[in-house]
This record gives C-alpha cells, structure tokens and sequence, in this order.
C-alpha cells in the first residue's frame, strides 16, 4: 500500500528562521492523523511544504506516492489554508461554484449539503461573512471533490460547538471511506476523538507521534467508588496502578494510572452501588511536550 505522505528530512528554513527541521513522517492511506503544536511550532509550515505551496531547504516529501507539484496529484488533495483570506464580492455560492468548474465538475447538490450540515449561508457576498462562516466556505471547498487526502489547517478554529460536532462526524466519514486526513490543531481535545494518531510539533520538530488509543490506556484518570457499606482501605491499598487513595466510611476515590483492571478485580468483593469514571486527560500527557518536557520519541511512527 502507497503511503499518502512519506516525507523525509522535511526542513525549511525562512533565511535563518526555522519553519522546520527533519521531518520524517509516514501517514498511511485511512488514516486520520492530528497535527498538534503551539503558535509557531511549524504546522502552517508542514502544510505548505506538503503541498508544495512553498519549497524545502532540504529533504523531499511524496504525496499519494508522487509528486504533489504534479496537477494530477493536487487535484486528489483537499486543503484548508491556516490563513484563510476570502475578499470577494462574488456571493458564496458563485465561488464555490467557480471553484467546482475548475475543478472538473462537481454536483451542486453536492455543495448545498454540505451547506447544509454545517449551517452556511451561500447567498452572502463572500466578504460579509463572518469569520466562522468564512471558515465554513473553506471547508465546504476542502471537501466537495471527494478527494483522497484532506489537509486541514486549524479547521475548527472560528467553529461554534455544534458545527464542530459535524465537521468532526465529517472527517469520520472521510475516514470511514479508506481516505485520509491530516488536521492541525493548537488542542488535542479537538481532535483526539477522531484521530488514529497524534504528533507534536515543537520548536520545529516533531518531538513524540502517539497512538491515541495507546494514549488513552497511559492516561490518568480519576474513579469514585461507592459501596452500600463501609469498606476498608487496606483492600485497595498497593494496588498496582491505583494512586491518591482516598477511603471514607463506603466511598473510595483516587486515580488510575493505566488499565482499572486491578481495583476493578479489588471492588468486585464489596457491593457497588455507583461509579464514576471521568474521561481520561490526554491533554495532561501532553502538556509536557509543550511545555518543554521530557522529550520522548515514541516509535510508533508507522502504525502497525
Ligand atoms: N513566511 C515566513 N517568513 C518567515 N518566517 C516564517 C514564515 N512563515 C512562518 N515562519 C516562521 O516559521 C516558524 C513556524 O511557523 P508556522 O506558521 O509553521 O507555525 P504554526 O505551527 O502554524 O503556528 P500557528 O499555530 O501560530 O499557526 C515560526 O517561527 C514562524 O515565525
Ligand atoms: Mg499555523
């Protein structure tokens, strides 16, 4: 199988400013990769190298398993810019329309769908949008020609929660139908519901790709247990992942570092009469990429 991107050594410096420094990074056809970095990290920056907007200093990168200067393999490619500048007067629809043409030929049924299911209004002049609707057009554009590989740059920036949701249900479909995508975001809660795999750009560099599901079973997270008697600490003390016990007359909390297996075994000796287990906070574990952290390179790269 033909990975959709394999770049290698990607490094673009603007004069002596770093954008990026050796990239090597493979996304395989299905799947959905989420790009996360702070302002500056080198997003924008990839983006544009992939799609040949701008040129590297040194290292190549193949899209699709070709060239992406190549028109054939642009028009296979869907993209949302980072800075997305709509000025015309022309309403929505016309240059969405204009877009269509150019593009071969795209029902405008096709468009007024995805209209639809992201709430925008067509018949305003394009540069009376607001931002979020702005942002919408961008969208409606990146994916109207069906095409095999997304790029999407901060695409729910601007976005109200609900018109999120549906571009989230958006890129699921994408994904459900063996497409690619990959999307940057300054949040992994933005995306970690929908990607396969994350990666985290700092500084220039991509300093730790994940497996979200791997990710999920490292997190931490919190459990409040309570029985219909008093039970005692000793049974979930030492327990192997069970940290920050706390047992009060029939209620326990503390935190899960990994798989609840044990404590889970532990409490099944009691009666419980409720749980609660919150969402595990992936953002924690990353947070210390951000923030200078411990460097950690996860090979996992390629996904099994
Ligand atoms: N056209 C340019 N000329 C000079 N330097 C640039 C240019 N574009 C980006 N840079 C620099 O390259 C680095 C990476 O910028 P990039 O736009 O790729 O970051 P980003 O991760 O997209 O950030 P943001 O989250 O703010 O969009 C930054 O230090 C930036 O100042
Ligand atoms: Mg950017």
């Amino acid at each position: 199988m033909t990975a959709v991107v394999q770049a290698e050594g990607l490094t673009k410096y603007y004069g002596k400013r770093r954008g990026l420094e050796d990239l090597d990074l493979e996304i395989q056809p299905g799947e959905v990769f989420g790009y996360l970095g702070p302002n500056g990290a080198g997003k924008t920056t990839t983006n544009r190298l992939l799609l040949d907007v701008i040129r590297p200093t040194r290292g190549h990168v193949r899209i699709l398993g070709a060239d992406s200067r190549e028109p054939h393999v642009r028009a296979r490619i869907g993209y949302l810019p980072g800075e997305l500048t709509l000025e015309g007067r022309e309403k929505a629809r016309d240059y969405l329309a204009f877009l269509a043409k150019a593009r071969g030929g795209i029902p405008a049924s096709r468009i007024d769908a995805l209209a639809e299911r992201l709430d925008a209004d067509l018949s305003v002049p394009i540069r009376k949008l607001s931002k979020g609707n702005k942002q919408k057009v961008g969208l409606i554009q990146a994916f109207m020609h069906e095409p095999e590989f997304l790029i999407l740059d901060e695409p729910t920036s601007g976005l109200d929660p609900l018109v999120q949701q549906e571009f989230l249900a958006m890129v699921r479909e994408v994904r459900t139908s063996g497409r690619t995508v990959l999307m940057s975001s300054h949040v992994l809660a933005e995306v970690e519901h929908v990607s396969d795999r994350v990666g985290i750009v700092r500084d220039g560099r991509l300093v730790a790709v994940e497996n979200v599901s791997a990710l999920r079973e490292k997190a931490v997270r919190r459990v409040e247990l309570h029985f219909d008697a008093p039970v005692p600490r000793s049974a979930f003390e030492g327990l192997p992942g069970v940290r920050d016990l706390w047992v009060e007359g029939a209620a326990l909390r503390c935190t899960i570092d990994g798989r609840p297996d044990a404590l889970i075994k532990a409490a099944a000796r009691f009666t419980v009469v409720h749980l609660v287990s919150a969402e595990p906070d992936l953002e924690e574990i990353f947070l210390t990429y951000y923030s200078g952290g411990e460097e950690r390179h996860a090979g996992v790269q390629n996904p099994a």
